[in-house]
């Protein structure tokens, strides 16, 4: 029996996986990645490596075992994210795995947005598969925010159209924590967990705190939805993914990621969420 990260490779996988190895053996992990090569680094500290891609069902049949736990980390494509979590969810209903775990978004069953929507599927099938589950419905990670770190810095800028609304994020490092909970203690099964960070920030605060750490004087502008989505299209961005950005931002402004209660990321992974003043500061260290 092991525990089985798919998305291995990406941020929030390395972050779980770290997280695994201080609490079980390197020999009861198993990474699931699409790429040999990318792989490699878990690989020599001992972790399991299986290769697989959601896109192939196929790849998946030899994925997972009897009784072991699973981690779906949610895809990157959205609109294709539905039938890649499917053929997850498929195989481990085949294999019979003790607990599938899946990362959600918060407040899965109201987030009316287009983000929301493969979520709510996904968390559908997991429930009709009939498996063993845990709902690790994520807020949104404070890292996204610092992304274009550099940029801020140079334009002293911060365009939105989420107008005050507020956003109750946390570190990746908070989330994956709290998925090695899930995987590694008893009784999470049937849990849906509501993940946000114990303080929500709107986007001014966002501009006053880099103010704050930084030596330049950055500003937020509320933007109404037709001048991001324009400002988008003129930076280069498909317009796929800039109706996307659009439609986060959209419901931001309507509260769909302001909730901190309950307290569950904090009580999951037992101390306080990163504070936005800590990412802030770790990315500035990091320039
Ligand atoms: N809560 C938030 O604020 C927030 C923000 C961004 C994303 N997310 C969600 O959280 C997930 C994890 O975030 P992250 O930062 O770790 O993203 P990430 O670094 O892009 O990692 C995504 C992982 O998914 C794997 N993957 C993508 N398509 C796949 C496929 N067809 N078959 C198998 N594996 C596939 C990638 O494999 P490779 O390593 O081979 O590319 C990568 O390991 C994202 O995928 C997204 O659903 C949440």
């Amino acid at each position: 029996m092991s525990i089985v990260v798919t998305g291995a490779t990406g941020h929030l996988g390395q972050l779980v996986i770290e997280g695994l190895l201080e609490k079980v053996p390197a020999a009861e992990i198993v990474a699931l990645a699409r790429s040999e090569e990318k792989a490699g680094a878990l690989a020599a500290r001992g972790v399991q490596v299986r290769i697989a891609d959601h896109d192939r069902p196929h790849t998946l049949a030899g994925a997972f075992n009897l009784g072991d736990k699973v981690l779906l980390i949610s895809g990157t494509e959205v609109g294709k994210r539905v039938a890649q979590h499917q053929a997850v969810v498929d195989a481990a209903r085949t294999a019979g795995v003790a607990l599938l775990a899946y990362t959600s978004i918060l407040h899965a069953p109201q987030a009316d947005f287009m983000i929301g929507r493969d979520h709510q599927a996904t968390e559908g099938s997991i429930l009709t598969s009939g498996l063993p589950f845990v709902l690790l419905r994520n807020g949104f990670y404070t890292e996204s925010y610092l992304s274009d770190f550099s940029a801020i810095l140079r334009s002293g800028r911060i365009e939105s159209n989420a107008g005050n609304g507020k956003v109750a994020s946390a570190s990746r490092a908070d989330f994956a924590a709290a998925a090695v909970t899930a995987l590694t203690e008893g009784g999470h099964a049937g849990r849906a967990y509501e993940l946000s960070g114990d303080t929500a920030w709107t986007f001014a605060d966002l501009a006053a705190e880099i103010t704050r750490q930084s030596d330049t004087k950055v500003s937020y502008h509320a933007v109404t939805s037709e001048e991001r989505r324009t400002a988008l299209l003129q930076a280069g961005l498909p317009e796929a993914i800039a109706d996307l950005i659009v439609d986060i931002d959209e419901g931001i402004a309507r509260g769909l990621v302001a909730d901190t209660a309950p307290d569950d990321l904090t009580r999951l992974i037992g101390r306080r969420t990163t504070p936005l003043a800590e990412s802030v500061a770790n990315t500035l260290k990091a320039l």
